[in-house]
């Protein structure tokens, strides 16, 4: 039987277990896989200048993403518990302190905070659902496809409504536990939306300005790169690959011990980066096609891909489909957002699976009008970041995840014994050597840097010190 550092046998969770290592692949996947990729690297990407952004995504994605995954999903599987009790646990047992909770406490926040305006993008979709099945973007132009989306996301009411149809399929999900309702949503929307992926890049090959498009994506201007634009690619790492906050931890703690983290780290950083770049790679040459900006903001992936889909040759049905698999995507991913919240109230409350998902899920769509609002009512309230979304997006994506990544890679590479986690990653010399390097230095030293860098503290020490 495999031990653990205390010698006591291997802990269980309490929530059950993946059916299989692909089934947890899956999952992860289906929670990486998301708006993030579809709707929100475009118009990041976009609002950043693309090429240079890109790169330091990538960069980002390889040396910080990867490493921060790794550490995430072993002490998930180590801990065996939802995100704060395992921190806690693992904090004592590693002879450190129990105040590591706090890390697992700051991804349950985090993650409701997401999931309220996550769930309001998602809710965009189920209306273009319905918007194209009737064919309201037949033909159309690209003024009247932006007319269209104005008006919609203008009208709080239709907002509020299918957020709220939005936050009652992800409880509805989430309530079914573990393995009925996660595994079986996943296995056919990944592929479904990778071909209809392709299908809207061959469109776009076809535009006649696919070559701007790419150049727009992969030359990089590095006068258009800020150090806030450098925080936004750092945020958007983490963002995609939902890590920083828990979801693959929780996901973690149900993995049977044979499966290999690096393996299933590599496959979801691989289908999850492959989708973003295919989703840019489709959008960017529609965008300069149609004379639209890449700096739409938020809009952009709702004003371009229903012109693209209008022009196309069975577009009413590919559009439908499209948005139904966006949807999909969103869903998955909205049951790794609500995961630690709920894995913890279950766990420290004694509720149920149900009650503890009924009570999270009601939280995050009453602050979800906060977003809703944000594109009609209260357009105009603006502070810090900007509107009530904007700073909500910011707080979590550019502050709260790579800050749980930092403290995430600390605790598996300084805090966790050497022993603990070669026992968790399978000791397999160099890749764990590079790992421990990655996770000791490279990422906690880079989103140091970058946080200190884009806040602008750190050229103040510098004043300070010259
Ligand atoms: N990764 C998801 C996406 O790209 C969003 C997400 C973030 C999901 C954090 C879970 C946790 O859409």
């Amino acid at each position: 039987m495999l031990k653990n550092q205390a010698g006591d046998a291997k802990r269980d969770s309490l929530h059950g277990h993946w059916s299989s290592r692909m089934a947890f692949i899956l999952a992860v996947t289906g929670s990486a896989v998301g708006l993030g990729n579809i709707w929100k690297f475009p118009y990041v990407a976009g609002e950043n200048g693309g090429g240079a952004f890109v790169l330091v995504y990538l960069i980002c994605v390889i040396v910080i993403g990867m490493p921060v995954m790794m550490s995430e999903i072993l002490i998930g599987r180590r801990g065996r518990r939802n995100p704060v009790a395992t921190m806690e646990l693992l904090g004592k047992e590693e002879g450190s302190s129990p105040r590591w909770k706090w890390v697992g406490g700051m991804g349950v926040v985090g993650g409701i905070l997401i999931l309220s305006y996550y769930s309001v993008v998602a809710g965009w979709t189920l209306a273009y659902i319905v918007k194209s099945a009737t064919g309201a973007f037949a033909g159309a132009s690209a003024a009247a496809v932006g007319a269209e989306f104005d008006s919609f996301v203008g009208d709080w009411r239709q907002v509020g409504l299918t957020h709220t149809i939005f936050m009652a399929l992800a409880i509805f999900v989430v309530a079914r536990g573990v393995e009925r309702g996660l595994e079986q949503a996943v296995r056919f929307m990944v592929p479904a939306l990778l071909l209809l992926m392709f299908v809207l890049l061959a469109y776009s090959i076809n535009s006649g300005y696919f070559g701007q498009g790419v150049s727009f994506m992969f030359t990089p201007d590095w006068t258009k790169l800020t150090w806030g634009s450098v925080l936004a690619a750092l945020g958007q790492a983490f963002f995609t690959l939902s890590i920083g906050m828990g979801a693959v931890m929780a996901y973690g703690a149900y993995l049977p011990e044979e499966t290999s983290i690096t393996g299933a780290s590599a496959a979801v950083v691989t289908a999850d980066t492959g989708i973003a770049i295919l989703a840019g790679l489709a959008i960017f040459p529609l965008v300069f096609a149609n004379g639209l900006t890449p700096a739409a903001g938020p809009g952009l992936v709702f004003n371009t891909l229903p012109l693209a889909f209008g022009q196309m040759q069975g577009g009413v049905f590919f559009a439908t489909i499209f948005f139904v698999l966006l949807a999909f995507a969103a869903w998955t991913s909205a049951i790794g957002l609500m995961e630690p919240a709920v894995a913890w109230i279950v766990e420290r409350f004694n509720r149920t699976r149900a009650q503890a998902t009924v009570m999270i899920g009601l939280l995050i769509w009453v602050i979800g009008f906060g977003s809703v609002l944000s594109f009609n009512v209260l357009a105009d309230l603006t502070f810090l970041a900007g509107t009530i979304y904007d700073n909500v997006d910011y707080l979590t994506s550019n502050i709260m995840l790579p800050l749980g990544g930092l403290l995430i890679a600390v605790f598996a590479g300084w805090v966790m014994c050497r022993n603990s986690t070669s026992d968790e990653l399978g000791n397999s010399g160099n890749l764990f050597k590079a790992w421990r390097i990655l996770a000791r230095f490279v990422a906690p030293l880079g989103i140091l840097f970058v946080l200190l860098k884009a806040v602008g503290l750190l050229d103040w020490v510098a004043s300070l010190i010259a």
